[in-house]
Formats: structure tokens, sequence, C-alpha cells
């Protein structure tokens, strides 16, 4: 369980999001700006997860973003462990980088084909200063195991290692700076079922055992559900719903949010399934998903799953 006296670790007060049309035509010079996302609020405390829920376009990845500060916002105002981030200038914000960091989609991708795992996870570990070239090593195998990724793969490249073993790397990668806020967006998605379930529970520990909080984005809500303390549900850059994440699956006030809720085919497992030993879920436990794009069918409209 979360705890609702935590203290603040990201404030977001009013924040919108103005970007540059990518999609408008160049004339004259400048491109028409956007609005990404309307005037919205959101606390995340220390070790918590909150999961952003949502259709395709809503929204959910810009939200990320500006948590992390990787967009600035365009009003409203944004502080980060008490400190004011929102037009913070690049060279300001580069102390406090270390201390929030993402988890990418695609580790396949996202991790330096030529550089050993070794090498990719030493890159954060670099970066804390309590890790010296002495205790390196050690903090290096203290991070593996953690994470589960056997010593014997720290000599490997990202290709020789399995979609799971990537994504735990890629964790390791984003808790090795010690983090108090990592941001993953859509992590799980492209996993096995088996594989899915022992992620979500790795970071489910990590996030505990390390108070880090966890903004968790999923289009699929039987895995928010499972992992997240908080829900936000967001449609068309608005917040349309937020609360604790009982409340929001059991009693969803928003019409939009019951809409997400109706479009899953199957029943969703109770919340308790990720805590009991499911590592190996079996297909009949698979949590059902909302594929991205899919379009929220009305209650009764929903095809059965063969
Ligand atoms: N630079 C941009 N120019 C135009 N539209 C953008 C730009 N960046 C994002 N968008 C639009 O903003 C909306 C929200 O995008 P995104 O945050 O990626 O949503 P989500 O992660 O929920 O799928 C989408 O409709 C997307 O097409
Ligand atoms: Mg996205």
């Amino acid at each position: 369980m979360s705890d609702h006296s935590a203290p603040i670790l990201i404030e977001a007060r009013d924040i919108a999001l103005d970007l540059a049309d990518m999609n408008a035509r160049k004339s004259l010079g400048k491109r028409p700006s956007i609005r990404i996302l309307n005037p919205m609020s959101l606390t995340v405390r220390r070790g918590e997860i909150v999961g952003i829920v949502g259709e395709s376009g809503s929204g959910k990845s810009s939200l990320g973003r500006v948590l992390l500060r990787l967009h600035e916002p365009s009003e409203g105002r944004l502080t980060f462990g008490g400190i004011d981030v929102t037009h913070c200038p690049e060279a300001e914000l580069r102390p406090l980088r270390q201390r929030m960091q993402m988890i990418f989609q695609d580790p396949q991708s996202s991790l330096n084909p030529r550089r050993r795992i070794r090498a990719i996870i030493g890159a954060g570990l670099a970066l804390d200063p309590e890790v010296t070239p002495k205790t390196r090593e050690a903090a290096l195998e203290s991070i593996a195991a953690q994470v589960g990724v056997d010593s014997a793969l720290l000599d490997r490249f990202p290709h020789e290692l399995s979609g799971g073993q990537r994504q735990r790397v890629g964790i390791a990668r984003a808790i090795a700076t010690r983090p108090d806020f990592v941001l993953a967006d859509e992590i799980v998605s492209g996993l096995d079922v088996s594989t899915q379930a022992q992620v979500l529970a790795l970071l489910k520990t990590l996030a505990r055992e390390r108070q880090l909080a966890l903004a968790f984005i999923s289009h699929d809500l039987s895995v928010i559900r499972s992992l997240c303390d908080r829900v936000v549900v967001m449609r068309a850059g608005r917040i349309v719903e937020e609360g604790p994440c009982g409340a929001i699956f059991e009693r969803p006030a928003n019409a939009y949010t019951r809409q997400l809720l109706d479009a899953i085919p199957l029943p969703v497992p109770d919340p308790g399934w990720l805590d009991r030993e499911t590592a190996e879920a079996s297909p009949s436990s698979r949590s059902p998903t909302l594929p991205p794009g899919a379009p929220v069918r009305a209650a009764g409209n929903a095809s059965p799953q063969p």
C-alpha cells in the first residue's frame, strides 16, 4: 500500500503543454503551437506508484515527459523534491536528472548495441557519488542481483539477451543512479505474459524497497490495477478521473473510465494476483488488454474472447 502521508516528490499545479504542431505546414518560418495538455494538477508522493491510463493519443506520454521535465510546461508550476523546475534551464536541471529516470518500452533500441551490459549499467553507477572505483564492481553485481540479471550476462551484449532480460537491464540502468522517480512508459507491452508478471513484480518490489516513486503508463487496465496505488485516467489531453486504484476500479465516477473498463472483454483479475505467486501466470489468467488506439466500446458491445 502507498503511504498517504509520504512527502510529496512531484507537484504539478495547473500545468499545460503546448507544442509546435508537427502536423501543421511550416509557413512563415514558424509552426503554430497546438495544445497537447490542458491545465491539470497532479502530485506524486515518495514511493508511490501512479498509473496513467487512457486511450492512444490521450496525452499519457506527454504528461510523463512533463513530469520528467523533458518538456517545459507552457503554464502552471512544476516542483520536484520541493525545487521549482518549471522554467529551470537545462544546466540547473542536470544535478536533478539522475534523480529522475525513464525506462523505455523497447530496450532493444534503447540499449546501446555496442556496449556490454556491464558498461550499460555501469554508466548509471558512475553518476552515484557514493560509488567509488573500488566499490564499483560490488555495486554492479548488487544491482544485477536485485533486478535478477545473472552476473554471467554482464559481459554480454544486448542482442544476446532475451526480451525480458533486456527489460531488466533497462530497469537496472534506471535505478543505478538511485533515482527518486522513474517513468515507465508502456514497458511491458512487448513482453509475453509471464515475463510481464515478473517485470511488474520486480518494479513493485523496487518501488517499495527503495521508496521509489513510479509513474507507470499503460493502456492495460489489469496491469494498472495489479501494480498501482493510484490511477490517473486521461482523455484528449485532460485528466478525467483520478483516485486510489481500488476506488477507480470499483466505482468509476467518469463515464469514459466506465467505458474503458467495459471495453475489457474478460473479467479483470482480482488485484491480488501480482502479490500472490504469479510469476508463472497461465494463459487463462492473462490480463486482458485494450490495444493502443482500440475504439472505446460501450458496454455490451465488447466482443467476448474465444
Ligand atoms: N509535436 C507534436 N505536434 C503535434 N501533435 C503532437 C505532438 N506531440 C504530440 N502530439 C499529439 O498529442 C497527443 C498526445 O500524444 P501522446 O502524449 O503521445 O499520447 P499517448 O501517450 O496517450 O498515446 C496525440 O494526439 C499526439 O498526436
Ligand atoms: Mg504514449
